[in-house]
C-alpha cells in the first residue's frame, strides 16, 4: 500500500503513519484516559499522556496502563513552568498559609464563592506542584522510555541531554518567537508552535503568524502546529505554514475514548467560539477556557491573580468541592475556539481518519490547480 502524502519525515522519525498528535491535556484530577492515548496510537497517530498534575507512581501506572492497551509508540506531557518559585514546597496546608497571610483579599475571594454557590467547604487534596514534584514525574518518564516527552511549559533544557540518553524525543510547546528560540537553544527535537485560539494556556498570537515566524526562527528544527486543529482543512492549513505535524486538544475532547465531564463536552458541542475565553482564574497563567460563573466572579474582584502555583492553590478547594457536589459548571473547562465547529462525540480513530481523509483531499484540490 503506498503510504499518505501526510506522511512527512516526522513519521519516519517517531515511527507512527500519520502526523497527528493527541495534543498533551493534563486537566487535574482527571488527564488523558489511557484508553484514549491507545486509540491514538492505534489509528496511526500518537497518543501523548497528559501527566502535569499526576504525581510519580501515577504517571508510571498510566505508562503502563497504555502499554498493555497497545505496543505502538506513545509519549508523556508535564508542564516545567519556568517561572516556577523554588521556594514553594507541595505542602498545601502551608501554601494556604502563606496566601492567607500575604494575599488576604485573594483568601477571602476563594472563601466567598464556597457561599456564592452554595458547596461545602472542602479540602484538596491534590498534589501541588513544585521543583521536587517534577523532577520525580521526569525520572519516571526516562525510566520509561517513553517514545515523546513533550514540555507544556517553561524549559526543558535540563531534560534533554537525559532524553537522549534513553532514546526518547523532546518537545517544546511554545506561543511566541522567543520561547520558540529558547526551546530550540534548549536542544528539543521539535517545536510545537501553540497559537492564541489554542484550549487550556495559551499566548496572544494567532496561529497564521505564529506558525511560520516559528518556522522561519527555529529551522532546520521541524515545528508541529497547535490550536483549532479540528479536520482536514486545519491540518492542512497547519501544514502550509509549514510544519511537519499537528498537535490537536479540544478535538479529541469529544473522542468516546475521553473522560471529561459530560456537561464539559455539551458545552464544547454547544458552545460558539466566542464563550472559550482568556482567564487567569484557575491557574494564575492565561489559559483559554469555557466561560463560567467562577471566571465571571474572578472578573468581578479586579484583582491580580497569583504566581504559579498559588493561584490554583487558591481555587482547588473549591474545585474539589464542585466534584463532590457534582457541579462540573463551576470546574474549568479548558477547550479551544473551534469548540464552535464541534458538534459531536466520535470514536477517536474516526476523529483521525476523517483528518487524514480530508486533509489528502484539501491537497488533492489544491495540486489540481496547477493543472
Ligand atoms: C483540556 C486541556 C488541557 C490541557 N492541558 C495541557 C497540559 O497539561 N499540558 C500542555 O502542554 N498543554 C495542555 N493543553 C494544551 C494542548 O496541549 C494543546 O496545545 C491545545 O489543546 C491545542 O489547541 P486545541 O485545543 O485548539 O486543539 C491543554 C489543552 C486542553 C484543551
Amino acid at each position: 500500500m503506498s503510504k499518505s502524502v501526510l506522511h512527512t519525515s516526522l513519521c519516519d522519525d517517531l515511527k507512527i503513519e500519520y502526523p497527528i498528535f493527541l495534543a498533551g491535556m493534563g486537566v487535574k484530577g482527571m488527564a488523558t484516559p489511557p484508553e484514549l492515548v491507545a486509540a491514538v496510537s492505534d489509528a496511526g497517530g500518537m497518543g501523548i499522556l497528559g501527566c502535569s498534575w499526576l504525581d510519580a507512581d501515577e504517571v508510571r501506572r498510566r505508562i503502563k496502563a497504555v502499554r498493555n492497551l497497545t505496543d505502538k509508540p506513545f509519549g508523556v506531557d508535564l508542564l516545567l513552568p519556568a517561572s516556577m518559585d523554588e521556594t514553594t514546597t507541595p505542602d498545601r496546608a502551608e501554601m494556604r498559609a502563606r496566601i492567607e497571610r500575604d494575599y488576604p483579599k485573594h483568601a477571602a475571594f476563594a472563601k466567598s464563592l464556597f457561599e456564592k454557590f452554595g458547596l461545602k467547604p472542602t479540602v484538596s487534596k491534590l498534589a501541588a506542584m513544585s521543583p521536587e514534584f517534577i523532577r520525580k514525574q521526569v525520572d519516571v518518564c526516562m525510566e520509561e522510555r517513553i517514545g515523546v516527552f513533550a514540555a507544556g511549559l517553561g524549559d526543558p533544557s535540563w531534560v534533554v541531554p537525559m532524553a537522549k540518553q534513553v532514546g526518547t524525543k523532546v518537545m517544546g510547546l511554545v506561543g511566541n518567537v522567543r520561547n520558540a528560540e529558547r526551546q530550540k537553544k534548549a536542544g528539543v527535537d521539535y517545536v510545537i508552535a501553540q497559537g492564541y485560539e489554542a484550549g487550556g494556556h495559551t499566548g496572544t498570537i494567532a496561529n497564521f503568524p505564529l506558525i511560520p515566524m516559528v518556522c522561519d526562527a527555529v529551522g532546520p528544527t521541524p515545528v508541529i502546529a497547535a490550536g483549532a486543529i479540528a479536520d482536514g482543512r486545519t491540518m492542512a492549513a497547519g501544514l502550509a505554514l509549514g510544519a511537519v505535524g499537528v498537535w490537536v486538544g479540544t478535538a479529541f475532547l469529544l473522542a468516546e475514548e475521553s473522560n471529561i465531564y459530560p456537561k464539559h463536552q455539551e458545552e464544547i458541542m454547544k458552545g460558539s467560539a466566542e464563550d472559550f475565553i482568556i482567564t487567569r482564574a484557575y491557574t494564575g497563567k492565561t489559559a483559554r477556557d469555557y466561560k463560567n460563573d467562577v471566571i465571571k466572579a474572578w472578573d468581578e474582584t479586579g484583582l491580580k491573580a497569583l504566581p504559579m502555583p498559588l493561584q490554583g492553590v487558591l481555587l482547588d478547594d473549591l474545585i474539589e468541592a464542585a466534584v463532590e457536589a457534582n457541579r462540573a459548571e463551576l470546574i474549568n473547562n479548558p477547550a479551544g475556539q473551534i469548540s464552535g465547529m464541534l458538534t459531536k462525540k466520535r470514536p477517536a480513530k474516526e476523529i483521525v481518519m476523517s483528518m487524514v481523509q480530508g486533509a489528502e483531499e484539501v491537497i488533492e484540490r489544491l495540486s489540481a490547480m496547477r493543472k
